[in-house]
C-alpha cells in the first residue's frame, strides 16, 4: 500500500481563500474590518518567523495585523498592561501573544488575562473550559487544522480509534478534545504510556505532536489508518543545511498507512489557515452575528 499525501497546503489555500470571502462580506455588510494584534516579546528567531508568517497572512485575507514588538527585558506587569490595552480597543478582535514567552514572564498569567473573546488561540482558561463542556468555544489553531485535515479523509470520525501521542495543552489535550467531539473514540498516551507501539497501532487515527523526530515508525501504523503528523522538527541535512522532518518516520509511514500528512506542507499550514478562521469567528461572536459557514 501506499499512502494518499493529505496536501495541507493546498487545504490550507482553500480555507484561506474561503476567510478571506468571509472577510469581504464583513467589511461590506457590516463595515467591519477584522483586526489582529500580534504580540512578540524578545528576538527568538523562531517566533520571529511565525510573527512575520501570521501577519503577512492576516493581510493577504484582507484583515489588519497591528505588530506590537516589545523588548527581551519587558516585565510581566508591562505586557499585562499592553494586554489590557488590547482588550480595550475596540478595532482589536484578536490578540496572539507569541509563545514562549521570556523567563521573567509568567504565561499561564498573561494567557489569563486576554479576554477569552478575543482568544484567537483557545489558551484562555475559559476557552478550555468550554471545549472540555462541549461549548461554542475559540479552539486551538493545530488541532483544529489537525481535525479538518482528518475529514478530508474521513468526512465522520464517529466510532473511529483516534491515538493521540502527546499532551500537550497546546496540541495533545485540545486535539483530543476535538476529536472526542467528533465522536471518535479517543486514547492519549504520553511518555509514561505502556508499550507505545501497541497502543498506537490500535488506531484508525494517529495523531502524532511529541515533538520528536520520527519517532513514529512504521510498524506503529495499523495498515490503511489515517497518520496525522504534528511535529516540526530541525535535523541536521546533507551540506550543512538543515532539512525539517516530522515525528513520524514518513518513508516508514507510507507504505503501511492510509493517508499520511507530510512535513512540511501538512499541518503547518493549517495552523494559519485556522488562526485566519478564528479571527473572523472571534469577530461575529463579539458582534452577535451568524459565524461563518466554513
Ligand atoms: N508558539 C508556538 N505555537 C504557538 C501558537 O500556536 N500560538 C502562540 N501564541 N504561540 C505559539
Amino acid at each position: 500500500m501506499t499512502a494518499r499525501i493529505i496536501d495541507g497546503k493546498a487545504i490550507a489555500a482553500q480555507l484561506r481563500g474561503k476567510v478571506a470571502g468571509e472577510v469581504a462580506r464583513l467589511k461590506q455588510a457590516h463595515d467591519l474590518t477584522p483586526g489582529i494584534a500580534v504580540v512578540l516579546v524578545g528576538t527568538n528567531p523562531a517566533s520571529e518567523v511565525y510573527v512575520r508568517t501570521k501577519s503577512k497572512a492576516v493581510a493577504e485575507a484582507g484583515m489588519r495585523a497591528i505588530d506590537r514588538k516589545l523588548p527581551e527585558t519587558t516585565t510581566e506587569a508591562d505586557l499585562l498592561t499592553e494586554v489590557a490595552r488590547l482588550n480595550a480597543d475596540p478595532a482589536v478582535h484578536g490578540i496572539l501573544v507569541q509563545l514562549p514567552l521570556p523567563k521573567q514572564i509568567d504565561s499561564q498569567k498573561v494567557i489569563a488575562t486576554i479576554d477569552p473573546a478575543k482568544d484567537v488561540d483557545g489558551f484562555h482558561p475559559v476557552n478550555v473550559g468550554k471545549l472540555a463542556s462541549g461549548l461554542p468555544a475559540l479552539v486551538p489553531c493545530t488541532p483544529l487544522g489537525c481535525v479538518v485535515l482528518a475529514k478530508t479523509v474521513h468526512p465522520s470520525l464517529a466510532g473511529m480509534d483516534a491515538v493521540v501521542i502527546g499532551r500537550s495543552n497546546i496540541v495533545g489535550k485540545p486535539v483530543a478534545q476535538l476529536l472526542l467531539a467528533e465522536n471518535a473514540t479517543v486514547t492519549v498516551t504520553h511518555s509514561k504510556t505502556r508499550d507505545l507501539p501497541t497502543v498506537a497501532r490500535r488506531a484508525d487515527l494517529l495523531v502524532a505532536a511529541i515533538g520528536k523526530p520520527e519517532m513514529v515508525r512504521g510498524d506503529w501504523i495499523k495498515p490503511g489508518a489515517t497518520v496525522i503528523d504534528v511535529g516540526i522538527n530541525r535535523m541536521p541535512g546533507e551540506g550543512g543545511k538543515w532539512r525539517i522532518v516530522g515525528d513520524v518516520a514518513f518513508g516508514e509511514a507510507q507504505k503501511v498507512a492510509g493517508a499520511l500528512t507530510p512535513v512540511p506542507g501538512g499541518v503547518g499550514p493549517m495552523t494559519i489557515a485556522c488562526l485566519l478562521l478564528n479571527i473572523v469567528r472571534a469577530v461575529c461572536m463579539q458582534h452577535g452575528l451568524p459565524g461563518p459557514k466554513i
